[in-house]
């Protein structure tokens, strides 16, 4: 192949002689038979370096596999890694990909922004499973088109570009979208996607209006070929199940040309438990142009130095003035006490940046470089969906875990507006109505070793026990975007048992896990799009009859 080729003719002629024989037995190996294969089924021979990173070039094959992974934890050396990445040129690279890939039955990892909670974009939980990752960070064209109100735009772009572009064209057009502007829009929207207008708007799923996807047997199918059940399968029921998503067709929002942020401290010193249960009371009945999220940390006490306490931050987005917005504020929630030196009015792309957490001196164009501006961590996450109000003594026992952890974080997103209106049905998304608050518990660090990982595993997991009793229950819902293996996992060498995958299937889609099951096993049959968490096929669950499961 190209690459060996290349190889020995740049090698002196002394270490050609050594080499050479280890390369001609390696040229057999699946990420050779792989390219060959790939170069087959392309009308255009592919250029190898442009396209193709193995683990022999060791500088690029890091650079290419760190670029866009956002976990540290899932790049650490005793994570299994790809034997190839393939970054696509073109739609029909990514059909060669299946192709080959099943032909030479080798997995796939498919990553479009590498912000999987997990990393199952570009690594996997099972050591003895060997799989090459499809990156398609080369496709992000965005075409956006104002006069039909959508836009279409290729997996690999990222929410900020597409916001970006949006703006370019708009001030009073918008998307609801992720508050993260580095995700990639490809995996982002396959689980559901919510932002700040999501009580005014939904989810990025509610506003899907058609997909570009290469199928299991590497066709090219839209929303007219694919059908209704597989575009309704791939708005919320995850990525890496149905197929690669190569472009999304989203229906744009109207937004006002001018919007207000707004962000507000509260300490447990400033009755900072009070109020939160008060917000948990109204956040998702506030007036549907508002929302208001709660970013929960651990800070050194100003009032008592030496002392750690909790900072809640209120952080808001309202879609409309300053003046409007405290009328509002004085009617809705007044305990909150917001002023108009908290606000500042903007427009709709400087929101997305503001609400991302970047400070005022970034400029839109930021976006356009689609990387996060915050230093990447280790971390660990989990999340929950709130029904009633948790009191304020359990507010309490969470703070005294809080204190107790290095780099705690929680984000807590109220519900309700648009939210309760979409039937749990309507997409595999099921947490609509009934819910007042989306929580994310987050723990990060910074050291490589297992010793610390373990350490902060032990934390969460811990918080995710006492915080059972005050969410929901039968079953403890979960948001299929935070991918969370402690749910459980496939056993991706094959056969998954239906109890096993029931653990977490139930808990991110509810009784829409069946129709994903269901489709599943119409369009991959074979069950060739796998990973530790994808939907299974009815013929991989080896125990157990499907209906027993929701009768
Ligand atoms: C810092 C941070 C902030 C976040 N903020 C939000 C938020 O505000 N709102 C929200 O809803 N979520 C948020 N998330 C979660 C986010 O939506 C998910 O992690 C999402 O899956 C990321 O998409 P991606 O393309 O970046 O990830 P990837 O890691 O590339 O992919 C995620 C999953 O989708 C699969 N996949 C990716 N591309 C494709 C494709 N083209 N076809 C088929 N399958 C594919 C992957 O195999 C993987 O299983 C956040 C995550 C992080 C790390
Ligand atoms: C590794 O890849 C880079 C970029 O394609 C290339 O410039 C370099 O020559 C390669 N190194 C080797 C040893 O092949
Ligand atoms: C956008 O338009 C260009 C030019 O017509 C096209 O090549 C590209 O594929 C389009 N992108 C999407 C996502 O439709
Ligand atoms: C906290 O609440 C108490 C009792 O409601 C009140 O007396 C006190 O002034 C409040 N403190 C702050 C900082 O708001
Ligand atoms: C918080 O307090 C600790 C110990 O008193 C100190 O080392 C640390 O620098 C402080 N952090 C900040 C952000 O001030
Ligand atoms: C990221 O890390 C670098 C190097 O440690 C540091 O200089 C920079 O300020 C950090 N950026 C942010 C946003 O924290
Ligand atoms: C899974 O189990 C079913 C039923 O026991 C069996 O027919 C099938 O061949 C198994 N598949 C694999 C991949 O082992």
């Amino acid at each position: 192949m190209p690459s060996s080729i290349q190889l020995i003719l740049s090698l002196s002629t002394v270490f050609l002689i050594i080499s050479a024989p280890i390369i001609l037995a390696n040229s057999d190996s699946i990420e050779d038979r792989f390219y060959q294969c790939v170069n087959l089924h392309t009308d255009l021979s592919i250029p190898f370096p442009k396209a193709f990173f193995t683990p022999k070039n060791a500088s690029t094959f890091a650079s290419t596999l760190e670029s866009t992974a956002q976990n540290l934890r899932c790049l650490v050396p005793s994570k299994p890694k790809p034997k190839l990445i393939f970054k696509p040129l073109q739609e029909s690279h990514v059909q060669a990909a299946v192709i080959c890939g099943k032909e030479l039955g080798i997995q796939l990892r498919i990553r479009s922004g590498g912000h999987d909670y997990e990393g199952m974009s570009y690594t996997s939980a099972t050591k003895s499973v060997p799989f090459i990752l499809i990156d398609l960070a080369n496709l992000r064209s965005i075409n956006v088109s104002i006069d039909q109100n959508s836009a279409w735009v290729e997996v690999g772009a990222t929410v900020g570009e597409v916001f970006y572009r949006i703006s370019q064209q708009s001030k009073t057009h918008g998307f609801p979208a992720g508050l993260c502007t580095s995700l990639g829009i490809g995996g982002h929207i396959t689980g559901g996607a919510y932002g700040p207008m999501m009580r005014k708007y939904g989810l990025g799923v509610d506003n899907v209006v058609d997909a570009r996807i290469v199928d299991a047997t590497g066709r090219i199918l839209d929303r007219e070929s694919m059908g209704e059940d597989l575009f309704w399968a791939i708005r919320g029921g995850a990525g890496g199940s149905f197929g690669v998503l190569l472009a999304w067709k989203l229906r744009l929002v109207p937004v006002p040309s001018i919007v207000t942020g707004f962000t507000v401290p509260k300490t447990l010193e400033q009755n900072g438990t009070k109020l939160l249960y008060r917000w948990q009371q109204v956040a998702d009945k506030l007036d549907e142009d508002l929302f208001i999220r709660v970013l929960i940390q651990t800070v050194n006490s100003s009032s008592e130095p030496g002392k750690r306490t909790v900072l809640t931050v209120y952080q808001g987005l309202f879609l409309g003035r300053i003046d409007r917005l405290l009328r509002v504020m004085k009617r809705e929630f007044p305990e909150l006490g917001l002023t108009q030196k908290d606000c500042k009015e903007m427009s709709w792309i400087e929101s997305a940046l503001y609400i991302a957490g970047y400070p005022s001196t970034v400029r839109p164009e930021f976006l356009l470089q689609g990387k996060p501006f915050m230093n990447k961590t280790h971390f660990k996450a989990k999340s929950d969906f709130v029904t009633e109000p948790i009191p304020e003594h359990a507010l309490e026992g969470i703070w005294e875990r809080f204190l107790k952890e290095d780099a705690p974080f929680s984000i807590w997103n109220p519900y309700g507006g648009m939210m309760s209106k979409i039937a749990e049905s309507a997409t595999p998304f099921p947490h609509r109505k009934g819910r007042k608050i989306m929580i994310q518990w987050l723990t990060a660090w910074q050291a490589d070793d297992a010793k610390t990982e373990k350490k902060h595993f032990g934390w969460i997991r811990e918080l995710y026990e006492f915080v059972a009793p005050y969410v929901s229950k039968n079953p403890r819902e979960a948001y299929a975007n935070y991918k969370d293996l402690d749910l459980g996992m496939n056993n991706i060498h094959g056969n998954t048992s239906l109890m096993k995958a029931s653990l977490w299937g139930m808990k991110y889609f509810k009784n829409n896990f069946k129709r994903l099951i269901l489709v599943k096993t119409k369009y991959d049959p074979d069950n060739y799009f796998r990973h530790e968490q994808s939907i299974p096929t009815l013929h991989s669950l080896s125990e157990g009859n499907v209906n027993k499961l929701f009768n």
